[in-house]
């Protein structure tokens, strides 16, 4: 089975509450526990830009998502995750997607029409309140995916036009510069149920009916005896059918339980000792996840240390295929091999890139890339057999092949390669053999 590469981000405006963690952190956290997942999970924080303009309340968002994500279980040896805003590639790709992004595309994007077609019901004028960032907020979202060749990205249905987007900016590039990117595929997660905030509408930050993850027990307790019920007295027959409370209860408990409910509904249970067992069974998922949530809050400078190990992790993906991205649209280093060549002319033999085999005195084998003028580009490690060297030499060659990873096996440690220079030669070398 092929590795399946899955890519979410999570936007840092609020403080993640329990709609939050039963629609998204908790799924995806089972998911990246899967054979055969790679997960990449990061904060999208330049998305946040676009929506909050107060750095406070970015900066206390980002702390709180990502210490509940670790403290709800994600393990970040396992996934990659990581800050959007270290990764300066995504930037770079969102400016190189826009290039072939049609404004028309654009003008289609649900976010962007809603507001325009706000604005006309208010009669202002039509792009009022509408940002540059907000129309490019799309394209954005492509490079996030694109950068790190996701295959499946879990997002809410109102996010599926997105994913549909990066797909065909994706396909704009590929067609006008080759096949660099791989096209991404919404999923929906179906058993996932959306959850009811306070007052039974769909609990979200823009209602204002919300229960926050990680409040202190107490808090906990108050905040689910504010959930709507209706005025049956105790000891009348409950209904389960549309009641938050019920379908709260049941996202967190097993089937026994929840069976166990339905029955005490029936059986006309007072809504308050209704709301006790709730926050019992809350509290009980919860509070050993409070504590390390706690632990972590009062720690930021460990969080960031695990962001920073992240970035560099998801770097080493994205560093090579920008470099590749780069050559591909044709901002390439001035070397005497790159100099323009009239359309049917070869580069010159010499100009080429060699690959050279050879023996250390200590017997292993070795090889190494040097450019047209014999610029050192990869020195290897050693092999033991000169099979191997000549193995990784070819598996370089390969096109579409990932150089980060070869490249992270292949390099001397002591002399670290230019992924971005490799990508450069490696391109000039294929297009000489293809003629
Ligand atoms: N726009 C997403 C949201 O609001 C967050 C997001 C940003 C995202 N970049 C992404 C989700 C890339 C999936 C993939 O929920």
């Amino acid at each position: 089975m092929s590795i399946q590469r899955v890519l979410t981000g999570i936007t840092p405006t609020g403080t993640p509450h329990l709609g939050n963690y039963v629609g998204a952190v908790r799924p995806a956290i089972a998911a990246s526990r899967e054979p055969g997942v790679e997960s990449f999970y990061f904060l999208a924080d330049y998305h946040a830009l676009i929506k909050c303009d107060d750095p406070a309340r970015i900066q206390r968002s980002t702390l709180e998502i990502a210490a509940t994500w670790v403290a709800s279980g994600l393990d970040p040896e396992r996934v990659t995750f990581y800050r959007q805003s270290d990764i300066p590639e995504i930037p770079e790709l969102n400016w190189m997607l826009g290039c072939v992004t049609g404004k028309g595309l654009l003008n289609r994007a649900h976010a962007y029409k809603a507001q325009v077609d706000k604005n006309a019901a208010a009669g202002a004028e039509p792009d009022a309140d509408v940002s540059a960032g907000l129309f490019m907020y799309p394209v954005l979202m492509a490079a996030d995916i694109l950068m790190f060749k996701a295959h499946k990205v879990p997002v809410g249905r109102d996010q599926v036009q997105h994913i549909e987007m990066a797909r065909d900016i994706a396909s704009s590039f590929n067609h006008l510069y080759g096949e660099h990117l791989v096209l991404p595929e919404a999923v929906i997660e179906a058993s996932v149920a959306t959850l009811p905030g306070l007052d039974g509408r769909k609990m979200s930050k823009s209602y204002d009916n919300t229960i926050p993850l990680f409040l202190p027990r107490d808090e906990l307790k108050r905040r689910i005896g504010g959930i709507l019920t209706d005025s049956r007295a105790p000891g009348e027959p409950k209904e389960t059918e549309g009641s938050a409370l019920f379908q709260i209860f049941q996202a967190f408990a097993a089937e026994d339980e929840t069976a166990a409910l339905r029955q005490a509904y029936a059986e006309g249970i007072s809504w308050g000792d209704a709301k006790q067992k709730l926050f019992e069974r809350i509290d009980r998922e919860v509070a050993p996840m409070r504590d390390a949530y706690e632990a972590l809050i009062a720690h930021p400078a460990r969080l960031e240390d695990l962001l920073q190990a992240g970035a560099a992790k998801a770097r080493r993906t994205a560093t090579p295929l920008i470099g590749e991205l780069r050559h591909a649209v044709g901002l390439r280093r001035l070397a005497a091999a790159s100099v323009p060549q009239t359309q049917q002319q070869k580069p010159a033999r010499a100009a080429l890139p060699t690959f050279k085999q050879y023996r250390e005195a200590d017997g292993q084998f070795h090889f190494k890339l040097q450019d047209g003028r014999g610029q050192l580009l990869i020195q290897s490690r050693g092999y033991a057999a000169p099979r191997e060297a000549a193995q990784a030499m070819a598996a370089l060659q390969v096109p579409g092949a990932d150089l980060t990873a070869l490249l992270a096996d292949a390099v001397d440690d002591a002399v670290p390669a230019d992924p971005a220079a490799v990508a450069d030669a490696l391109q000039l070398l294929l297009a000489a053999r293809e003629g």
